[in-house]
């Protein structure tokens, strides 16, 4: 049997059929739950629903409205664009197209807020036309399904996609689009979801290239992940009679104005850089690497744990500090220095007689 038909014969047993904007061929109520689906689930989005159609129950209704009397009906939604552009778009179609929705998904497509594939929904719903639709869920049942490489969001992808998508509606003459769009939209919310397809109860899971080569996981291709810039850098734990050498860094950059612990280069024996600071080392410890994230780059961190003679700390551009645990716990740190230096208290490290392991 062809892809669409099974789609269409699983929809009508499993699919669902009580939802409140199923069961109309109202425009007006099937766009305005298209865009309410956009970003938002089924069970948030129903009482909103409700509650502006109960306000707004036609497009003249909410085109005679101002912006402010609709904002509310959106309230906790989110993805406020979404209120504005319906708002426009209802007083583009009174002005416009005489309060009839576009007669096809191709026009209804240059509305504001409503790209190609819900305009396709909200043909395929309200008139039956023969117009398929690609949202997010869609695109991963048919990059599984006809095993589609590469990320579904790439415009070379997506139009593969789209390709195959008006293949299977072409297949078959008399396919009954509703059943058919309700039905691709419930399968990739019910079964074919992203973490755990059930692939068991699919109907379309005898035809499908991952299930057959295992690779629902793998497909479709995530995005690819920015590379993010590393950086490396060691920290240095100066341990002086239980406190801790603190310097604070230049106003600009990262953690401008924080108070941190000395760096050196990660690579470099953090000897020198003791030497440098007019101290000396009697052991060294390395500590557990660690990395930490910022907007930006990625920070790798070599943390030493040192034990210092007294010596005569060298001035430097930044100001220096020796801080007790007392001192530790009172100042603000970077959140990855303070978790460093909560672990040495509690491991007891910063009490003056501590000893602690040469490396
Ligand atoms: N998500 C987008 N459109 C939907 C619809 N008609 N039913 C359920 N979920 C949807």
């Amino acid at each position: 049997m062809q892809f669409a038909l099974r789609i269409t014969t699983w929809q009508a047993a499993h699919g669902r059929h009580a939802l409140p904007w199923q069961n109309t061929r109202d425009p007006y109520r099937i766009w305005l739950s298209e865009i309410m689906l956009q970003q938002t689930q089924v069970a948030t989005v129903i009482p909103y629903y409700e509650r502006f159609l109960a306000r707004f129950p036609t497009v003249q209704a909410l085109a005679a409205a101002t912006q402010e009397e609709v904002m509310p009906y959106w309230a906790g939604l989110g993805y406020y664009a979404r209120a504005r552009n319906l708002h426009r778009c209802a007083q583009e179609i009174v002005a416009q197209w005489q309060g009839a929705f576009p007669p096809d998904a191709e026009h209804i497509a240059t509305l504001p807020g409503i790209g190609p594939s819900t305009a396709a929904a909200i043909a395929a719903f309200a008139y039956g036309e023969r117009s398929p639709i690609m949202d997010g869920n869609v695109k991963r049942v048919f990059a599984r399904h006809f095993g589609v490489e590469g990320d579904p969001t790439r415009r070379e992808v997506e139009q593969r996609l789209w390709a195959l998508a008006h293949a299977q509606v072409e297949a078959v003459p008399a396919l009954d689009m509703q059943a058919y769009t309700q039905g691709l939209m419930d399968l990739g919310a019910t079964l074919c979801t992203r973490g755990k397809p059930d692939c068991g109860r699919c109907p379309v899971a005898e035809t499908c290239t991952a299930r057959a080569e295992g690779r629902q996981q793998e497909l479709p291709t995530p995005k690819a992940r920015k590379t993010v810039p590393e950086r490396t850098t060691a920290m240095l734990v100066l341990l002086h009679e239980g406190r801790v050498l603190l310097t604070q860094r230049p106003q600009s950059g990262i953690w401008g104005g924080l108070w941190t612990l000395p760096e050196c280069d990660a690579d470099s024996d953090p000897r020198a850089a003791v030497a440098a600071l007019g101290l000396r080392a009697t052991s060294q410890v390395e500590l557990a690497a660690f990395s930490h994230t910022f907007t930006h780059f990625r920070l790798h961190v070599r943390p030493w744990l040192i034990e210092v003679e007294a010596g005569t700390l060298q001035e430097a551009a930044q100001p220096q500090a020796w801080v007790d645990s007392a001192g530790l716990a009172a100042q603000a740190l970077p959140a990855p220095v303070r978790k460093l230096l909560d672990g040495l208290v509690a491991a007891g490290l910063t009490e003056p007689q501590a000893e602690f392991a040469l490396k």
